[in-house]
């Protein structure tokens, strides 16, 4: 019997509308139900727990729309609580970080990679066991990775600035431990960086391969589902913790087409979870 039912996909905000986009794209037939927890952005800075407990509460807010996946398309929210929301859940959970690193080690030719980040998500240092543990998988040797927060791309991305002078300053001041390392990889671990991309790319010079874990994931996404899955007249609902009208004006430029509209209210703080 065809499965109908929504995927569900949280983030700490905006960001994970790119991965949304892309999951749009690999899988059209789909309905989704989106949850931006703009009121508590950002999560790259908070602490472990705190991401933990948001995303739990997340989760348990896409359980009740009866979701049949649920996506954590937030790279902070991934790294840390993965594993946690995957034991509780009732439902098959996919992050980002997993994708993210099996297309990098395939597409690296010299071995070096770069991870670009929120503070957050560098500290956990998950991406860079995933990056390990798939080059092993994969026969890979001599595997160099290079970590580096960029946190000041998240405020650029929102701003709009994804090709201004000042976003090109700032990505050469943060990229350069990585061109300087020669990387030919570089993992754009933050949902907000696919936005900045042209600057990055710009920045990082040829030959750089930048991998966005958002396209990785979608395509994990529609390898879950069963050919049968969806339907000819898929729903698109949004929920925001903050406030729906500032949600959508915010959303437009990360969904390109598509463009929000009555977006819902709900905290889901409301919901107690234990740690
Ligand atoms: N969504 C977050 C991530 O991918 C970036 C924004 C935030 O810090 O909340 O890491």
């Amino acid at each position: 019997m065809t499965d109908n039912r929504p995927i569900g996909v949280f983030d700490s905000g905006i960001g994970g509308l790119t991965v949304l986009r892309e999951i749009w794209n690999a899988v059209p037939g789909e309905s989704t139900i989106y949850f931006g927890d703009n009121s508590r952005a950002p999560y790259g800075t908070k602490s472990r727990s705190t991401v933990i407990r948001y995303s739990l509460q997340n989760m348990k807010f896409l359980e009740s729309k009866d979701v049949k996946m649920i996506v954590i398309a937030c790279n902070t929210a991934s790294a840390y609580a993965y594993e946690e929301l995957k034991k509780r859940a009732n439902v098959p959970v996919v992050e980002v970080v997993t994708p993210g690193a099996d297309k990098a080690c395939r597409a690296t030719r010299n071995g070096k990679i770069g991870i670009i980040a929120t503070k957050g998500t560098i500290s956990t240092g998950v991406y860079k066991e995933a990056v390990e543990r798939r080059a092993k998988e994969l026969g890979l040797k001599d595997i160099e990775i290079f970590e580096k927060a960029c946190p000041l791309f998240v405020s650029l991305a929102e701003e709009g600035w994804w090709d201004t002078e000042v976003t090109r300053l700032t990505a050469e001041e943060y990229l350069k431990p990585l061109k300087e390392a020669g990387v030919d990889t570089l993992v754009m671990a933050c949902t907000h960086y696919p936005l900045l991309s042209k600057v990055i790319g710009e920045v990082m010079g040829e030959g750089v391969t930048l991998v966005n874990t958002g396209e990785a994931t979608a395509q994990v996404v529609k390898d879950l589902l069963d050919s049968e899955s969806g339907s000819s007249r898929p729903v698109r609902e949004f929920y925001t913790s903050d406030e729906p009208d500032l949600f959508e004006k915010v959303a437009a430029p990360f969904l390109g087409e598509g463009l929000p509209s009555g977006t819902k209210h709900f905290n889901t703080d409301r919901y107690e979870v234990t740690i």
